[in-house]
């Protein structure tokens, strides 16, 4: 973990959530998560991989809670990001591999706060674009990327294990930085 990724990550930190760079011992919440979320989860050890990843986040809960929501304990994770980095000749592409939020407490600005964090972390490791990969299906997910200014790049057939297609989608990391200091989010 290096300062400026814990420093950019610090930047979120509002709310009833912090969102902070990963530590192991986060890895079971977030295993937890995964396999509540997707029909075709990552396994436990994909994560341990990436834990020195640029923009491997989450979002821990405060132990305040919410109304609508179950009690939340201090240090529970809510939700997750990661984001990788692939040297490229000096213009790195970074890669959102994953990105998801506890069920519970989907719809509160936590998924959108979580892939702004990666990126400020993906541009500050020098990612010039930042790439991933969407269900097609998942309009929800393109909605954020789409608000976000991803772009869709293309399709890609049979992707995933059970046949379904994938839109690639790019982002131009310095245009999204420009704007975000400009404050146009
Ligand atoms: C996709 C996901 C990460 C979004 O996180 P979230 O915390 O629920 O989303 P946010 O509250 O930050 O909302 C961000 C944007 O997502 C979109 N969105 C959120 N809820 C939505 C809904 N019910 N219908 C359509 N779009 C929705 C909107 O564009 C929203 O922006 P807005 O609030 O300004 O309208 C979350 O729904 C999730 O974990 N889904 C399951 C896992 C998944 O699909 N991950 C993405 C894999 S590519």
């Amino acid at each position: 973990m290096t300062t400026s990724r814990g420093a950019a990550a610090g930047d979120d930190a509002n709310g009833d959530a912090r969102v902070r760079p990963v530590e192991r011992a986060d890895l079971l919440g977030v295993f937890r998560i995964e396999k509540a979320v997707f029909t075709q989860p990552w396994p436990y050890a994909a994560f341990e991989q990436l834990l020195d990843a640029p923009g491997f986040l989450v979002a821990e809960g405060d132990g305040a809670g919410t109304p609508d929501t179950a009690r939340l304990d201090a240090g529970d994770v809510l939700g997750y990001v990661v984001g990788d980095l692939t040297p490229n000749h000096g213009r790195d592409i970074g890669h959102i591999k994953d990105l998801a939020v506890r069920p519970d407490t989907q719809g509160r600005g936590l998924g959108r706060r979580l892939l702004r964090a990666a990126l400020s972390e993906l541009a500050a490791a020098g990612a010039s674009v930042v790439k991933l990969e969407v269900r097609e299906s998942n309009h929800r997910a393109q909605e954020l990327y789409d608000d976000e200014g991803f772009e869709p790049a293309r399709r890609i057939p049979r992707y995933y294990g059970d046949g379904e297609a994938a839109f690639v989608m790019r982002l131009d990391a310095g245009e999204w930085v420009r704007r975000r200091n400009a404050g146009d989010e």
